[in-house]
């Protein structure tokens, strides 16, 4: 039976073993009771808990598909090279149905096919699992090279002894480790300021309250968990001097999709004038798309709302509107926090450097 255990002694996601081998996750639907580890051993279950948020957070579900390509291919490894890049194209197609919104899935998803595509007719078959693997464990160590590199530049944002907002779980349950915004609230903290943080529950799903919250404690941060309709009047109070937050998916205008209430804090950040920083790393940009009124956004069962808290929390019948994201404007956005550095306005101009090699 995989390990459970009430500290973060697991990482959000690993690899086991070899090409036969699997993909374990911590399951986050069970935290912050319960720190379990659970086994993915097909595309479908790879699927399923990207999709039921065992998994969740951009860069993790990026991660966790490329692995769960891994997986897709493993039964035609030794088949002829036709079969194998047929399954492959269909795993890729099939993985990127999960979820919409976060753009890290299907930059994850294409730098696997394009890895396969490029050893095609040049490598013997039974090599090709083998280097899509390295593929998929490259994705992960790029991506904890860059958060820890997002925390280096952010961390210089926040003052000493100020209060920081963040909405949602941007931190290393969110990433293969250490995460985005909290990764500069990590890095601030290992850097000796005291920070004290407010973290808004997140409703419907709670991802404030539950993982948010719980990685804060971990860590020793002094933590508040307020309920999302707080945080005007904590605002008010004078209590934050910064809000920072993770994304989803941002595109060339800097316009930035996130989780659901992101945009309501930064237009409160903006009434009290307060910065509104958003931390992410370059797979998270999409260049492809101009502004943020093209972004996908997921929208899921209404039940997450009805029934919240474990119980019915609605008459029967309500209808419900539960979309996953919202769209922040890039206007309302001080600086871009990545790990090439923290981007300031005009972003049409100076985004343009996360598409430069590094
Ligand atoms: O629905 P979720 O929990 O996957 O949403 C996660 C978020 O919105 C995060 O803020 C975002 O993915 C950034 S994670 C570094």
């Amino acid at each position: 039976m995989p390990p459970a255990s009430t500290a973060a002694t697991l990482p959000t996601l690993r690899w086991i073993g070899e090409i036969d081998g699997c993909l374990a996750l911590i399951d986050q639907t069970l935290l912050p009771v319960e720190c379990r580890e659970i086994e993915c051993r097909t595309a479908e279950a790879t699927w399923e808990a990207i999709k039921s948020l065992r998994v969740r957070g951009a860069p993790a579900i990026g991660v966790a598909a490329a692995y769960g390509v891994c997986l897709g291919i493993q039964s035609v490894r030794d088949r002829p090279e036709a079969e194998l890049f047929a399954r492959l194209s269909k795993v890729c197609d099939y993985l990127a149905t999960s979820r919409p919104t976060a753009v890290n899935l299907f930059w994850a998803l294409d730098r696997m096919r394009r890895t396969g595509e490029s050893l095609r007719g040049k490598t013997p078959v039974a090599e090709i699992a083998a280097r899509l693997l390295a593929e998929a464990r490259a994705i992960e160590e790029e991506d904890r090279r860059m958060c820890r590199a997002i925390g280096r530049h952010g961390a210089e944002l926040f003052a000493d002894n100020s209060g920081v907002l963040t909405h949602c779980n941007a931190g290393g349950l969110a990433t293969a480790d250490y995460g985005t915004a909290l990764a500069v609230i990590f890095a601030a903290h290992e850097a000796g300021k005291r920070l004290h943080v407010f973290a808004d529950e997140t409703r419907p799903l709670l991802q404030g309250a539950r993982l948010t919250a719980w990685e804060l404690l971990q860590r020793g941060i002094e933590t508040t968990l307020i309920c999302d309709s707080m945080a005007a009047q904590v605002m008010r109070e004078g209590r934050i001097a910064a809000v920072i937050v993770g994304a989803d998916r941002i595109t060339a205008n800097g316009d930035t999709a996130n989780k659901i209430g992101t945009y309501s804090v930064a237009v409160l950040a903006r009434h009290h004038q307060i910065p509104f920083y958003v931390a992410a790393p370059s797979s998270t940009f999409d260049f492809s798309i101009a502004s943020g009124v093209e972004i996908p956004i997921e929208h899921r069962n209404p039940q997450e709302v009805t029934h919240g808290f474990g119980r019915q929390t609605a008459p029967t019948g309500v209808a419900v509107y539960n979309p996953a994201f919202d769209v922040t404007p890039a206007e309302l956005i001080a600086a871009f926090v990545t790990e090439r550095g923290v981007i300031r306005p005009p972003y049409l101009e100076y985004l343009r450097i996360l598409r430069e090699p590094n």
